[in-house]
C-alpha cells in the first residue's frame, strides 16, 4: 500500500527545511522499499509546528512536527511501524489553535495540494463560480453586498458597493486587479492563501469579473513572494487549461482572464493607485483621488481593486449564501478575520475566526504570551500604520469600529507583539522613520514631516528638551493626519500618539542615547 504524506510548499516550512525534509523522507522510504506519495500542501498556519508532516491513517491525517531532514528516517520507522514518535501531535484538528477557529476562507489551506484543480473542487471549489454564472452580476453583487464583507486590505471599504460602481461604470473594457502587495509587518494571510489556496483567489477573482462585466484580472504580488508567484502563475495555468479562466469561462457567455505582475518592494505600491501606478510600468506615487478607480483605474479604465483576502472570500459567500457569511461578527463587522499573530509570541500563527474576539484573547490565550516568557507589554495592530495597544486596551474586541473607537484600526489583521523590554520611544522614531524611507514624495506634510518626526524623537530620546519636543511631535502629528494625501502619512500619527499616550513612562524616563546606527 502506497504510504502518503503531507509536507506543506508554504514559504515558512520551506524557509525551515520543508523541501530538503521532503526528499529526506522519499531517501528514506526507498531504503525501506516502502511505496510512498508525498503531497506538497499549504500551512496549517501553526507556525511553531512546522514543517508539519502529515500521515494519512484509516483515522485521518496524523500530524508531526516540527520536523527537520534529520528526523525523515525515524518518522518512516514510525510511519511503517505503530506511528509513535516524539514529534507526533494527532491529528491537526484536534490541536487548540485550530480547533477554536472558524475557518471560512481558509476553509481549505493546508488541508487541499494547491497544485490540484480536481482536488480543489473534490473540497467544494468552483461551486461559487458556478452559482455566479447561473444567478448573473446583479445578484451576485447584491449577495456580496448582503454578506457585509468589507475590504480586508486595511481600509475596511464594502466589497458589495465598490463592485457596483463598477458594475455600473459605462465602458467596454474594466478591469480586477488583486492587490498581493502584503507590506505590514507581521502580515502573511495574503501569502499563505495564495501558496495554500490559489484557484480560491482565481476563482474570487473570475466572479468579480462576472458580477462587474471585467474581462482582464492582475494579481500584484510583491517581489519577496517569489513561492507564491510561482503557485498562482501554475494556478492560473491550470485553470486556463480546464476553462476556469479564458473565453466563455465554465462554458457561460463571460470571457476571463488574468496574470500576475511583480512589484518591486516598495510599501507604498500597496496603496491603490500607487498600484496602479506601477502596473502601468510607471514609478509608483500616489495619485489624487477623485477620479476613484472604481471610475478611472488601470489604463484610465473602470477597476475593482481589491485585497487577496476579499476576493478569496467571495467564492465561500456565493457557495454558501450571504446569511451564511453575515451570521458570523458583530456590529458592522460581519464574517471572519484571518487574523496573523506574530512577534514575540509563544503560538504565532494564523488564526481565522469571527469579528468580536478580544484583542487579550488573541494574544494572551491563544497567542500563548511573549515568547521570552517576559510580561506582553506592547501590541502594535494592523502594520506599521496601526496603534500601540496596552495591556488596558486588551479588552477591545476585534472589530472595525471598536479599534477606530481606540484611536487604532485593525487594517489587514497583523498582530505583533512586544515585551517589557521595548522602548517606546524606539517604536514611535521607528514609525517616522519608516513613513520617511517608504514614503512616495508626493506631498509635503509626509515627505519633509516624517523626518522632521524621526530627528525630534531623537532629541527626546537623548532627553533634549523633552516636554517642547513632545508637543512640537504631537503638533507634527496633526499637520501629518489632515495634510497628508493618502494614509501612509496621514496613519503614521498613530503609532507615534500611541505609544507617547498610552506609554507616557518612557517618554518622560532616564535619557538614553541612541544605538549607533
Ligand atoms: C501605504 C499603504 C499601503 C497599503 N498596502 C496594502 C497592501 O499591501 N495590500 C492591500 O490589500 N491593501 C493595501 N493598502 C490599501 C489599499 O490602498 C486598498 O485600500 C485596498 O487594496 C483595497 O482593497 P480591499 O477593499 O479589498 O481592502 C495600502 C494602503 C496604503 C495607504
Ligand atoms: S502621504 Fe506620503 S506616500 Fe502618501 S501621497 Fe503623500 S508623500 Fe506620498
Amino acid at each position: 500500500m502506497t504510504m502518503r504524506i503531507y509536507v506543506p510548499r508554504d514559504a515558512a516550512a520551506v524557509a525551515c527545511g520543508a523541501d530538503e525534509l521532503a526528499a529526506a523522507l522519499k531517501v528514506a522510504a526507498i531504503a525501506r522499499k516502502l511505496d510512498i506519495e508525498i503531497i506538497r500542501n499549504g500551512s496549517r498556519g501553526m507556525a511553531w509546528l512546522d514543517p508539519l508532516v502529515e500521515l494519512v491513517t484509516p483515522e485521518g491525517r496524523i500530524g508531526y512536527g516540527p520536523a527537520e531532514p534529520e528526523d525523515a528516517d525515524s518518522l518512516i520507522a514510525a510511519f511503517a511501524g505503530d506511528g509513535a514518535h516524539k514529534l507526533r501531535v494527532g491529528k491537526p484538528e484536534d490541536q487548540p489553535f485550530l480547533k477554536r477557529q472558524t475557518r471560512l476562507t481558509f476553509a481549505r489551506v493546508g488541508i487541499v495540494d494547491p497544485r490540484d484543480l480536481d482536488d480543489y473542487k473534490a473540497h467544494g471549489g468552483l461551486q461559487g463560480l458556478e452559482k455566479a454564472i447561473a444567478i448573473g452580476p446583479a445578484a451576485i453583487v447584491d449577495e456580496v453586498t448582503k454578506s457585509g464583507l468589507r475590504g480586508r486590505g486595511g481600509a475596511g471599504f464594502p466589497t458589495g458597493i465598490k463592485w457596483k460602481t463598477v458594475a455600473d461604470a459605462a465602458g467596454p473594457q474594466k478591469y480586477i486587479v488583486c492587490n498581493a502587495d502584503e507590506g505590514d509587518s507581521g502580515t502573511f494571510a495574503d501569502r499563505m492563501l495564495m501558496e495554500g489556496d490559489p484557484f480560491c483567489l482565481i476563482e474570487g477573482m473570475a466572479i468579480a469579473g462576472v458580477a462587474t462585466g471585467a474581462t482582464k484580472g492582475y494579481v500584484y504580488i510583491r517581489s519577496e513572494y517569489p513561492h507564491a508567484i510561482a503557485a498562482m502563475n501554475a494556478a492560473i495555468d491550470k485553470a486556463r487549461r480546464a476553462n476556469v479562466l479564458g473565453k466563455g469561462i465554465l462554458g457561460s457567455a463571460h470571457d476571463f482572464d488574468m496574470e500576475t505582475r511583480t512589484g518591486a518592494g516598495a510599501y507604498v505600491c500597496g496603496e491603490e493607485t500607487s498600484l496602479l501606478e506601477s502596473l502601468e510600468g510607471k514609478r509608483g506615487t500616489v495619485r489624487a483621488k477623485p477620479p476613484l478607480p472604481a471610475h478611472k483605474g488601470l489604463f484610465g479604465k473602470p477597476t475593482v481593486i481589491n485585497n487577496v483576502l476579499s476576493l478569496a472570500t467571495v467564492p465561500i459567500i456565493l457557495a454558501q449564501g450571504a446569511e451564511h457569511y453575515r451570521d458570523f461578527g458583530m456590529g458592522r463587522s460581519r464574517g471572519t478575520m484571518p487574523i496573523q499573530l506574530a512577534g514575540n509570541l509563544n503560538y504565532g500563527g494564523l488564526f481565522e475566526t469571527a469579528f468580536g474576539i478580544t484583542l487579550g484573547e488573541l494574544v494572551d490565550d491563544i497567542g500563548g504570551g511573549c515568547f521570552t516568557g517576559r510580561p506582553v507589554r506592547a501590541v502594535q495592530v494592523g502594520g506599521p500604520l496601526g496603534a500601540y495597544f496596552p495591556r488596558e486596551l486588551f479588552d477591545t474586541p476585534f472589530d472595525y469600529e471598536a479599534f477606530a473607537a481606540k484611536d487604532g484600526l485593525i487594517g489587514h489583521g497583523g498582530i505583533v507583539v512586544f515585551d517589557d523590554t521595548v522602548d517606546m520611544r524606539r517604536q514611535a522614531r521607528f514609525a517616522m522613520e519608516f513613513c520617511a524611507i517608504e514614503s512616495c514624495g508626493k506631498c509635503t506634510p509626509c515627505r519633509i514631516g516624517a523626518i522632521r518626526g524621526k530627528e525630534t524623537i531623537e532629541k527626546i530620546i537623548a532627553g533634549k528638551d523633552v516636554a517642547r519636543n513632545i508637543a512640537i511631535v504631537e503638533d507634527l502629528c496633526q499637520t501629518m493626519k489632515f495634510g497628508s494625501l493618502c494614509a501612509l502619512g496621514g496613519f503614521t500619527p498613530y503609532p507615534v500618539l500611541s505609544a507617547i499616550r498610552h506609554f507616557p513612562e518612557d517618554f518622560h524616563g532616564t535619557p538614553q542615547r541612541i544605538a549607533a546606527e
